[in-house]
């Protein structure tokens, strides 16, 4: 659906992320005939350059990461919706320029991706010079907060100048498609939700393993760590989709008061239900304490955990975490593993296997459902365990090999005006309200991470957390 006519700008838009993401994704939308010709992308940032100057500088970007020819026609016709103007986020040089440049009637959206510091005083400006009004939206991006103190402190600056309405809190995993499809799955077949509960589902787990180290930006991680750097968003996000009731509605508030449910009945986390850990050098290659250059570094590029919702559908199963840098395979997937028949008629087969599905969101998005046949053969009845395999990409056919990128749908949707795959203030206070001991409880402790080889599937501990419930891990591998 084509989107209605609007000024986006974008703050920082010389930087990494609109390099990356944003320019690139809004020129894949522009060539799928979703925006419209006379819209405007006004870059905004302090470099001092012209306009042509920034559509030189976007175009090389976009066909970098757009891995379109520079000399492509539909480049050029993007480029010409390009804009820029220089400006002094903490003074006053540029402002009037950027708002001689809005048009009226237009949707307007300001994309701040610049550092969380700068929110306030863009966006008082933004209200200042009378750029920005009611019908405005903004858009930011994590790190939102580094606590529940720095994130209440963000919501009150930008609550001082937006309505909730109008701001758009970005986390990317929301914008990817099977992400969304979790929904899809739970709630638009009768065949899972039935079983979506402590009865019949004995445990869950969800991992994010990453092969990248943290080489180049380590001196943000390492003040970061896995937990505030993936748990309290990106985790935190599926947990929520998974774990969620039914919202009655596919509606942005309907879907957001569940998952902020899903997060306010989440018990403490105890010291001994974690393992962090830190990757070691491999040969030639640097070890996290090289990487992020911090030999005292306690940081984890590791974590495991073990959640529990404390509420009337998910008592007594627990939810295993984990996500790490530098492991075996870069893999996402959510697996969940039913809780074996209470009986079985079968003679002579061994113990019954429990079902299991997987959902896997990247890379090769599907799903696989694991489930008991008989085996070929005059032998008796023995069973044996077969997936039921799907591959997005060949069940939809052609529209599967083109799922737009997570960036590409959270910006239509903000120009939409449609904020279900956007963080509420109350869910991003909730989440770092659950994070914050966690971490505390860490920065208190003497403790050191777990090393772990390079190329593995993390710390031996990690192991143990599941052991000890007489569950294992699911291998890690793409
Ligand atoms: C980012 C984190 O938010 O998400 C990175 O800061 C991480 O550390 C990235 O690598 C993972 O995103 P994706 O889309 O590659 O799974």
């Amino acid at each position: 659906i084509p989107v209605d006519d609007f000024d986006l700008v974008i703050f920082g838009a010389t930087g990494d992320l609109a390099h990356r993401k944003i320019l690139p994704g809004l020129f894949r939308r522009f060539v799928a005939g979703q925006i419209p010709q006379t819209s405007q992308i006004i870059g905004a940032a302090r470099t001092d350059q012209d306009d042509q100057a920034f559509r030189d500088q976007a175009g090389k970007a976009i066909s970098e990461f757009a891995g379109v020819k520079k000399n492509d026609p539909r480049l050029a016709q993007f480029l010409e919706l390009l804009g820029y103007t220089p400006i002094d986020a903490k003074g006053e040089g540029g402002w009037k320029e950027l708002k001689s440049r809005m048009r009226d009637g237009a949707v307007h959206a300001f994309y701040f991706s610049v550092a969380p510091s700068l929110f306030g005083d863009i966006a008082e400006r933004l209200a200042g010079h009378g750029i920005a009004d009611e019908d405005s939206r903004i858009v930011v991006e994590k790190p939102f907060g580094r606590d529940l103190e720095s994130a209440r402190a963000l919501n009150a600056t930008l609550a001082q100048h937006f309505q909730e309405q109008q701001i758009y809190r970005i986390d990317h995993y929301l914008g990817k498609e099977t992400v969304q499809n979790l929904m899809a799955v739970r709630f638009a077949n009768i065949l899972f939700e039935p079983l979506w509960n402590a009865q019949y589902v004995d445990h869950i787990q969800i991992t994010v393993a990453e092969t990248v180290g943290v080489a180049g930006r380590g001196s943000y991680y390492d003040k970061s760590g896995a937990i505030r750097d993936m748990v309290q968003n990106h985790m935190m996000q599926l947990l929520c989709l998974i774990a969620m009731e039914p919202p009655y509605h596919f509606d942005p508030d309907a879907v957001r008061d569940e998952k902020l449910k899903v997060i306010r009945a989440l018990e403490p986390v105890a010291p001994n239900d974690i393992v962090r850990g830190q990757y070691q050098p491999d040969g030639d290659e640097p070890g996290y304490i090289e990487d992020c250059e911090n030999p005292d570094s306690r940081t984890e590029s590791y974590v495991a955990m073990k959640v529990r919702i404390s509420n009337w559908r998910w008592q007594g199963t627990p939810i295993y975490l984990r996500t790490g840098k530098k492991l075996r395979a870069r893999t996402s997937e959510i697996a969940i593993t039913f809780k074996e028949p209470p009986h079985s008629i079968f003679d002579d087969t061994g113990a019954p296997k429990a079902n299991e599905l997987v959902i896997r969101l990247q890379p090769n998005e599907g799903m696989n459902l694991k489930v008991m046949i008989k085996e070929p053969g005059p032998g008796g009845m023995r069973l044996v365990q077969v997936p039921l395999d799907m591959s997005f990409a060949d069940a939809l056919g052609a529209e599967g090999q083109d799922m737009p990128d997570a960036y590409e749908r959270l910006i239509m949707d903000v120009i939409r005006g449609n904020q279900t795959l956007f963080m509420r203030g109350d869910e991003v206070e909730a989440a770092w309200a659950w994070t914050d001991p966690i971490i505390n409880a860490w920065e208190d402790s003497k403790q050191a991470p777990e090393p772990y080889d390079a190329g593995s599937s993390g710390p031996d501990e990690a192991l143990r957390l599941m052991h000890r419930d007489n569950r294992r891990w699911r291998e890690i591998r793409s």
